[in-house]
């Protein structure tokens, strides 16, 4: 008989290995594990003495199967009106040969591999192919700027980048190699070879005895075997914001993760073998390595590779079209995407001219999704609409209700309940447990299941200080929330300076040390504010130094032009005010939480610690005046 959610939860609780060692035997493993779990080096590590090769799991074993000839890839991309499908066996054919240039210019196992690229096929077959041998991906989101590429190559260390000549954003060219070439000056470490991929919409200048043209090299390139690596061998870094400037380079294992994938695609998502997922995001960002990438192709399903976007390319029935076309069954997307499709087409003329019979459900992550937008989804779809919570730490959902297992009852504005081997707790500051309804900060008691983080690149102490210091035996998520009578849980916001621009994932402290650069600025201070479309925007409070000669209006143009050029657009930087004074506690902590409701006109009280009541007057007029 088929077991229920509550079952199969209780199970991945009570008998972690019993339940993992079951799930682990659902991948190709060239070396069986000796031991589900195992504590190393202080470190709770998955199918321990396991060997296996990602790439295989992904693109060979389909091959071997049979199913070589079914579609793996669909890549479409509206801004430069190309469309291409790969098999299974075209795409391992060119990742192989990819794999042979990387081995060529002498990458092996254990060394990383920058790929900063845009929404193409290249991008994926990039990472297919350091996966193939071994060698450890860091994606670098294409939003970002030179900057942000800049610390990554620093932190990471490639020996080889992978990057294209350009991107397309609607009708606007992004010159990645011109950024790439800024991040390489700005970088102190210094890469020896870059692969680079030529688009037709611009070709990039080459730097002789660095840089490499892809489709030459690949094109003499020999095909490569697949690399046996260790169960807890590093897959990938994939950076994301915390609390301060440095970004934290979060570490994949291989086993952990293609386990992990496989279970979430199919007892998840309930997306099974030859049906078509597409997740609406980017490959820089975890939803983009999980979804896009690994776990659809693992599970043999086929992916897509969209370089678009909901709107402008060219109207708000872009995805609707994107469904039809490749006869999507689950598509997934940040609930950013669906309001920006809401805001265009509210009665749904485009969603009513497109064939969504394939359709099975709409899946919504990446930031907090509003009961508006999911009942529009809903209605417009006719489809199910199902809320999950997790992010790049877990790299599979925390929290959703699994399709795959049984379909648990909806509540709108709960991504539903903890997902299998996930021991969700709300503690409070004292570390006690909360009661049901109340809120705390939401965590997961240790083990934490496959896939999760196995550390921050080079940095334990940063790993240890950001998530297992503050609870001894618990990870912190760095979301407040709580889980109510049922169980379900409520994710109210992080207790944290990240906040979440249109699902892209940022830190108001690396925002302020930017600004804080700036010449004339003594003082300042980010805040994340609502925003109808992006969910959040960031808003800087600056305090200029009193000898600056400028206006303030260049001032401003100024700052927001650093932030733009350093970090990237995306962190989409417009609103900057200039005050005297920054309101603080007796202690020094500036008051960015009073501050924001102040702007997003929600009560508040005079904090009972602050230092100069005046100040968060002064703060308020300001506001009110700018506006
Ligand atoms: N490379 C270079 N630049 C990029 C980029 C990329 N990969 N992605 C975004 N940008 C740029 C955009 O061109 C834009 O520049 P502009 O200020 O010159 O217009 C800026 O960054 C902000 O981009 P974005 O946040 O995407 O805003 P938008 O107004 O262009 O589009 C949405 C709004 C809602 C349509 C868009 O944010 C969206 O599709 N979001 C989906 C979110 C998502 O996939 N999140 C991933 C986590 S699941
Ligand atoms: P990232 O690591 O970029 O995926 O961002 C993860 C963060 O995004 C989480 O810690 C949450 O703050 C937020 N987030 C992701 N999914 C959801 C969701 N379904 N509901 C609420 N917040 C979410």
């Amino acid at each position: 008989m088929k077991k229920s959610y509550a079952e199969i939860y209780k199970e991945s609780i009570e008998y972690p290995d019993k339940f993992w060692g079951e799930v682990g035997s659902s991948i190709h493993w060239d070396v069986p594990y000796d031991k589900v779990s195992d504590t190393i080096d202080s470190h709770h590590r998955w199918f321990v003495g396991g060997g296996l090769n990602t790439c295989y799991n992904a693109l060979d074993i389909h091959i071997d199967e049979g199913r070589g000839g079914l579609v793996a890839l669909y890549y479409d991309s509206p801004v430069t009106n190309v469309k291409k499908a790969y098999t299974f066996l075209e795409l391992r054919d060119r990742v192989s040969k990819v794999a042979g240039v990387l081995t060529g210019l002498g990458v092996v196992k254990g060394d990383r591999v920058v790929i900063y690229m845009p929404m193409i096929a290249e991008s994926l077959i990039a990472m297919l192919a350091c996966a193939r041998i071994g060698a450890v991906h860091c994606v670098v989101f294409g939003g970002f700027a030179s900057h942000e590429l800049a610390i990554r190559i620093d932190d990471a260390r490639p020996k080889v980048i992978m990057s294209a000549s350009c991107g397309v954003e609607i009708k606007t060219i992004i010159h990645y190699k011109t950024l790439l070439d800024e991040a390489i000056d700005k970088a102190e470490y210094k890469v020896e070879k870059c692969l680079i991929y030529q688009r037709e919409q611009s070709k990039a200048s080459m730097i002789e005895g660095r840089d490499l043209d892809w489709v030459k090299e690949e094109s003499k390139a020999d095909e490569t075997d697949c690399v046996i690596v260790d169960s807890n061998d590093p897959l990938y870094i994939l950076y994301t914001s915390g609390t301060t400037g440095k970004p934290k380079g979060i570490v994949r294992s291989n086993g952990g993760h293609c386990v992990a994938m496989k279970y979430s695609m199919d007892k998840i998502y309930n997306c099974k073998q030859g049906e078509v997922f597409w997740a609406g995001s980017d490959v820089g960002w975890v939803v983009g390595h999980s979804y896009i990438v690994y776990a659809p192709l693992i599970n043999g399903c086929s992916t897509v590779l969209y370089e678009g976007k909901p709107v402008r390319t060219p109207d708000a029935g872009a995805f609707w079209r994107v469904c039809e076309e490749y006869k999507v069954s689950c598509l997934f997307s940040a609930p950013t995407a669906f309001r920006a499709i809401k805001k265009e087409d509210p009665d749904g003329h485009e969603v009513k001219k497109y064939d969504l019979s394939n359709l099975k459900t709409v899946f919504v992550a990446g930031e907090r999704c509003d009961s508006d937008t999911l009942r529009w989804i809903n209605s417009m779809t006719k489809k199910p609409v199902i809320d999950n919570w997790w992010q790049t730490e877990t790299s599979w959902p925390i929290a959703s209700n699994p399709l795959g297992i049984e379909r648990l009852k909806v509540k709108d504005g709960s991504p539903t309940k903890p997902m299998p081997g996930f021991n969700v707790q709300i503690l409070n500051e004292a570390g006690e447990v909360c009661k049901s309804n109340e809120l705390g900060n939401i965590t997961l008691k240790l083990p934490l299941p496959p896939s999760c983080l196995m550390g921050i690149w080079e940095n334990e102490e940063r790993y240890q200080s950001s998530y297992l210091a503050h609870y001894p035996g618990y990870y912190l998520t760095g979301d407040s929330g709580y889980l109510d009578e049922d169980n379900y849980l409520w994710v109210m916001g992080r207790i944290d300076g990240v906040i979440n621009v249109a699902g892209h994932r940022l830190s108001t402290g690396e925002i302020e040390e930017i600004i804080s650069s700036y010449s004339s600025v003594a003082e300042c201070a980010v805040i994340g504010i609502d925003d109808e479309l992006k969910g959040e925007l960031p808003m800087g409070f600056v305090v200029l130094k009193e000898n600056n000669t400028k206006s303030d209006d260049i001032i401003k143009k100024e700052i927001i032009a650093l932030i733009r050029n350093e970090i990237g657009a995306v962190v989409s930087f417009k609103i900057v005010l200039i005050v005297t004074r920054l309101p603080k506690t007796r202690s020094g902590k500036i008051l960015r939480g009073t501050m924001r409701s102040i702007v997003d006109k929600k009560e508040w009280d005079m904090p009972s610690t602050i230092e100069d009541p005046e100040v968060l007057k002064e703060i308020e007029i300001a506001i009110k005046e700018n506006k």
